[in-house]
């Protein structure tokens, strides 16, 4: 069959741009009304040209803000030179990128993937298969332990531990294996442990989707500890907290400022398997990965896990770029500094009306909760109205809108933020 010719001119509007994702895409989003066209740093700008601050940064892709200089180039040098050779060989960057990056975040091994989700699956499977070569588990009997409204990706078995009615209702059947406990709850965890058939407690430093939920002070290096007294692996699923986000390398390191590897074994703030992605590329391309230690990573043997994208050479180049400037322009840094900048100006405008009630975060990862209910549409209302006065953001969970703008952010450019999400808001107070 002779393949027909197909001639698509591309949209020159953003209502064109908008009825052609609508006729031709699943509506699987419910995107802001809003068409990118370019970016960069902190800013994007529509096809007609408007300019946008990013607030958003792709769910905490774009950390290192939209087309990094540095990035771009590692990725178009490798692009035009080796993109894609299967793990059926070796390639020449692949050993330099898991060298660098297991020297970067301490551990002895990774297991690159592509996606986040793949990244939480990869996880899954390492915990079970450590739970019967090391651990002793009867076979099939792995336990895993998560947490509820947690989000960790879209795969049948991940969101057969979703709370969430969106993400589980018409996809059963579910993986069983899996038992939810309420989050930053220290003894529910001591009791799910009781079990000697759990493999691993799965669970998010904080919770991003759910709306930024921090856990107190202490969750995190308790539940490590009470993992390992129970020889159950700790699972930090970093793909949103991580590299930077919170004001720390990672989530698990909590309000820790230390910018290097900081002995956060010796400090119960070291995960035994860490996920990662988003901006493990910086938004530029997808790039996953899952750490561990020998002990846990030697479990996996050639042909039971694998992908033909992870560990690619275009994937190697550009982590390395990425995970480059998180160091060089210390990021975690801006992070927190600005993060508790961004807190107490919100906390100023929450004392000058009663739309918001309450502004949580940690780092660049922050969420105000707006004083209406989960089915209300004024979060959507207010995010349409910041993006009419030059901010993007988007409600979660109906009344909460979450604020992560690239780490790149400047002082002066936050204080402009600050001043539209200010204006907007007390207009709707009106
Ligand atoms: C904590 C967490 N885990 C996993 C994922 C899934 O990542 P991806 O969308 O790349 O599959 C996300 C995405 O938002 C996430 O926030």
């Amino acid at each position: 069959m002779e393949l027909k010719e197909i001639t698509i001119q591309a949209p020159q509007t953003s209502e064109e741009a908008m009825a052609m994702e609508n006729k031709y895409g699943a509506h699987n989003y419910h995107p802001l009304p809003v068409v990118l066209d370019r970016g960069e740093g902190v800013y994007v700008w529509d096809i007609e040209g408007q300019q946008y601050f990013d607030f958003l940064s792709a769910y905490s892709a774009v950390n290192q803000g939209h087309c990094h200089p540095k990035i771009v180039a590692a990725m178009q040098a490798q692009t035009s030179k080796l993109t894609l050779t299967s793990r059926a060989f070796y390639n020449s960057n692949l050993g330099k990128y898991e060298k660098f990056v297991t020297e970067y975040f301490d551990y002895d091994k990774v297991l690159p993937m592509n996606s986040g989700a793949e990244a939480v699956e990869t996880a899954i499977k390492i915990a079970r298969k450590w739970a019967y070569d090391v651990k002793g588990v009867p076979a099939n009997a792995a336990k895993i332990i998560t947490c509820k409204q947690n989000f960790h990706g879209r795969t049948t078995t991940i969101v057969s531990f979703s709370t969430d009615v969106d993400a589980t209702g018409g996809f059963g059947p579910y993986t069983p294996g899996f038992e939810m406990i309420p989050y930053n709850d220290l003894e529910a965890l001591r009791k799910a442990l009781n079990d000697p058939n759990v493999a691993g407690f799965l669970v998010e430093p904080i919770q991003g989707e759910a709306g930024v939920i921090v856990p107190s002070e202490d969750y995190i290096t308790e539940a490590i500890k009470i993992c390992r007294s129970a020889n159950v692996l700790f699972i930090a699923d970093e793909v949103q907290t991580g590299i930077a986000r919170t004001g720390s390398l990672l989530g698990t390191c909590g309000s820790c400022s230390c910018k290097t590897n900081c002995e956060r074994k010796k400090r119960n703030k070291h995960a035994d398997i860490l996920i990662l992605g988003k901006a493990l590329s910086g938004g530029a391309y997808p790039v996953s990965a899952v750490l561990a230690d020998d002990s846990i990573m030697k479990v996996i043997h050639p042909g039971q896990h694998g992908s033909t994208f992870g560990g690619n050479p275009v994937a190697a180049e550009v982590a390395i770029a990425a995970l480059e400037v998180v160091r060089d322009e210390d990021l975690a840094e801006n992070a927190r500094i600005l993060g508790e900048k961004f807190r107490s100006a919100m906390n100023d405008l929450i004392s000058e009306t009663d739309l918001v009630s309450l502004v949580r975060g940690r780092g660049l990862l922050n969420a105000i909760v707006i004083n209406d209910t989960p089915d209300s549409s004024t979060a959507w209302d207010i995010c349409v109205k910041l993006k009419e006065n030059g901010l993007l953001a988007k409600p979660t969970h109906g009344n909460i809108i979450r604020f992560a703008p690239p780490l790149v952010m400047t002082e002066d450019q936050l204080g402009e933020c600050i001043a539209i999400i200010r204006k907007t808001i007390l207009e709707f107070s009106k």
